[in-house]
């Protein structure tokens, strides 16, 4: 009993915090809300970070966020906050600071609200973003946004890699192996398949599942089939890898291996055997390899189980019940 009153009350003061600090964080948005985004409002700032700044500062009006004849457009208070103690003396630090190698840099709450005044719901939203494996693990906007910069690396699908790389070493590694998505040619980039600020799906895809991603271009393997597969309806990555492998195309695992590492009936556990098989010899059957070779390279051509299994994302021949047409 008593035990469920500390619970209780445990419960009412953490939903006490949470009022309080979300009303904290409401007044300091509305707070940002307030600031003057005109030119005349930037150059309060701009007095003194203009073009002999060390780092380019006023180039960001080259940039969707420096278009002040639209009035959505933040001004330097909207993301740095009013700042001012900062103003009053440079020498204490400004209410937001992103700068990735500066001493002072604002958590990633606090960067991120910044941007979230406009971007959770007003200007082009990033409705998923809370609860987003990115924001959970404390993952900022600006950690692969910039805000000064004319180009951002992030949004050109062929400097974009760079910037997960950053993070996704084992990711970074894969797409260049030898079978690969054109993904370092700027074809196929990471956001064509993952939507980075969150989503519905597993791995922050963009669809609900994995095949549904695939089939946004591989329109092809969808079917339907009269004879499916098992494996591909389930999931493409049961035999396939989305970023690299050194098995092409995009496999992962060589072809004999990765239709036994499911099947060891019949001939399918043996590469010589005949079992089941009208022939009697799989290769012999295949009538590339001479009856007794044992060469590698005459065993790589026999092993392949696709030289008679060639419709293995499904077939709609009435007697293409074992892929073979
Ligand atoms: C009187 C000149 C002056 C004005 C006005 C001024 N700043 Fe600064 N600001 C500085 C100086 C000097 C520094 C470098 C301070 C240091 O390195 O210790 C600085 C640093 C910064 C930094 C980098 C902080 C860091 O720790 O990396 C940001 C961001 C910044 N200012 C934004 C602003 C914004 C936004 C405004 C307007 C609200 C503004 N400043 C107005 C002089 C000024
Ligand atoms: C005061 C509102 C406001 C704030 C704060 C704000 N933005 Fe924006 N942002 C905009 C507007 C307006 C646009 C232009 C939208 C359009 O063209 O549809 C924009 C566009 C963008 C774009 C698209 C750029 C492009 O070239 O297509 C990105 C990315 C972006 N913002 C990221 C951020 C990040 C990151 C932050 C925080 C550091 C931030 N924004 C803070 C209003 C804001
Ligand atoms: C992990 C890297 C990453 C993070 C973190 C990130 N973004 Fe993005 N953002 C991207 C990429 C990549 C694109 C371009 C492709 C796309 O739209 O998915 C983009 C596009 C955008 C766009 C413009 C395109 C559009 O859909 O309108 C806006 C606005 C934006 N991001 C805002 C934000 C805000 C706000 C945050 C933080 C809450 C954020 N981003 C966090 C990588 C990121
Ligand atoms: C859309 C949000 C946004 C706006 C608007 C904005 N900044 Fe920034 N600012 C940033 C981010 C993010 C960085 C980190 C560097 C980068 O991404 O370019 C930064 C970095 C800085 C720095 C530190 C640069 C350094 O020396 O490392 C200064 C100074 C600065 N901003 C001043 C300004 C001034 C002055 C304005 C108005 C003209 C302004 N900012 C407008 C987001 C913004
Ligand atoms: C600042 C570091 C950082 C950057 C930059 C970054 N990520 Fe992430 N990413 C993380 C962290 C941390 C996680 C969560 C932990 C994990 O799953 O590794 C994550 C998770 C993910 C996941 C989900 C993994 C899962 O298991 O659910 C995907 C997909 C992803 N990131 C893609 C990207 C892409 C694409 C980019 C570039 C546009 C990018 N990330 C940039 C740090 C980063
Ligand atoms: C062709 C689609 C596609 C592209 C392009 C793509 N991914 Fe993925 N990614 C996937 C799929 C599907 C998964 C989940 C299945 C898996 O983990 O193999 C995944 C998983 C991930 C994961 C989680 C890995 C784990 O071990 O859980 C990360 C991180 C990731 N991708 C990052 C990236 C980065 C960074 C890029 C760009 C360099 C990228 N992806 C490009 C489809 C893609
Ligand atoms: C954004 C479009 C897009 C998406 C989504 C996509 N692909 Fe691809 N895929 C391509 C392109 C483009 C190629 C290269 C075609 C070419 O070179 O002719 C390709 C090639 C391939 C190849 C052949 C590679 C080779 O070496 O020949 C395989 C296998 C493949 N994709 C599997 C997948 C799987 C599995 C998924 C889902 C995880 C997927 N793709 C999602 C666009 C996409
Ligand atoms: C049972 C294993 C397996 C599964 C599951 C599978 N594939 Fe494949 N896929 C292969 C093999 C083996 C090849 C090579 C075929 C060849 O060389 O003739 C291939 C080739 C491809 C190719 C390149 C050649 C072509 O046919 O266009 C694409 C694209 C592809 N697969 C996409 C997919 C997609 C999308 C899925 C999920 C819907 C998927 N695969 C599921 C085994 C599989
Ligand atoms: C991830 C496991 C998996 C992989 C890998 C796989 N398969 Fe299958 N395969 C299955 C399942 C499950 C069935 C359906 C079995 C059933 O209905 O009894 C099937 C069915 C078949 C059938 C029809 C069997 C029948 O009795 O009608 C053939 C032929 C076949 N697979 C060949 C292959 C070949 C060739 C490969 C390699 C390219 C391969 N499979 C890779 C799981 C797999
Ligand atoms: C020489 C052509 C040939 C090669 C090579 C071949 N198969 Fe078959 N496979 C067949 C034929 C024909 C059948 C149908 C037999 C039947 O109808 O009873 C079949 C049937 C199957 C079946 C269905 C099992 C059954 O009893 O019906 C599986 C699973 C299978 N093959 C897997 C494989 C695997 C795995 C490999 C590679 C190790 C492979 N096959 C190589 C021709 C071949």
């Amino acid at each position: 009993m008593h035990k469920l009153r500390r619970k209780k009350m445990h419960k009412l003061i953490r939903l006490f915090l949470i009022c309080a600090s979300v009303s904290v964080l409401f007044g300091s948005l509305s707070a940002l809300a307030q600031v003057d985004r005109s030119l005349e409002g930037d150059q309060k700032c701009t007095l003194c970070h203009n073009e002999s700044w060390s780092t380019p500062i006023l180039t960001i009006y080259q940039t969707k966020h420096g278009v002040k004849a639209d009035e959505r457009t933040p001004g330097c208070q909207s993301c740095h906050g009013a700042s001012a103690s900062h103003l009053g003396d440079p020498t204490t630090k400004p209410d937001v600071v992103f700068g990735a190698k500066s001493k002072n840099i604002s958590s990633a709450v606090e960067r991120n609200a910044s941007c979230l005044t406009c971007h959770e719901s007003s200007v082009r939203a990033r409705s998923h973003w809370a609860g987003s494996q990115h924001e959970r693990h404390g993952v900022a906007c600006t950690d692969c946004h910039e805000a000064h910069a004319v180009k951002q690396k992030v949004l050109d699908p062929v400097t974009q890699p760079q910037v997960c790389a950053k993070c996704h070493k084992a990711e970074d590694a894969q797409i260049h192996r030898f079978s690969r998505h054109p993904i370092l040619e700027g074809k196929v980039p990471c956001s064509s398949c993952h939507n980075v600020h969150g989503s519905d799906g597993p791995k922050l895809l963009i669809k609900e599942s994995v095949n549904e991603t695939c089939y946004t271009c591989h329109a092809e393997k969808r079917g339907p089939f009269l004879w499916e597969h098992a494996p591909v309806v389930d999931d493409c990555t049961n035999c396939h890898t989305p970023h690299g492998s050194n098995f092409s195309p995009l496999l992962k695992m060589r072809s004999p291996m990765l239709c036994q590492s499911c099947h060891s009936g019949d001939h399918a556990k043996n590469l010589y055997s005949g079992a089941n098989l009208p022939n009697g010899d799989v290769t012999t059957a295949i009538g590339q390899i001479p009856l007794g070779s044992q060469s590698p390279a005459a065993q790589g051509n026999g092993r392949s189980c696709l030289a008679c299994h060639s419709t293995i994302h499904g077939s709609n021949h009435p007697a293409g019940a074992k892929f073979q047409r």
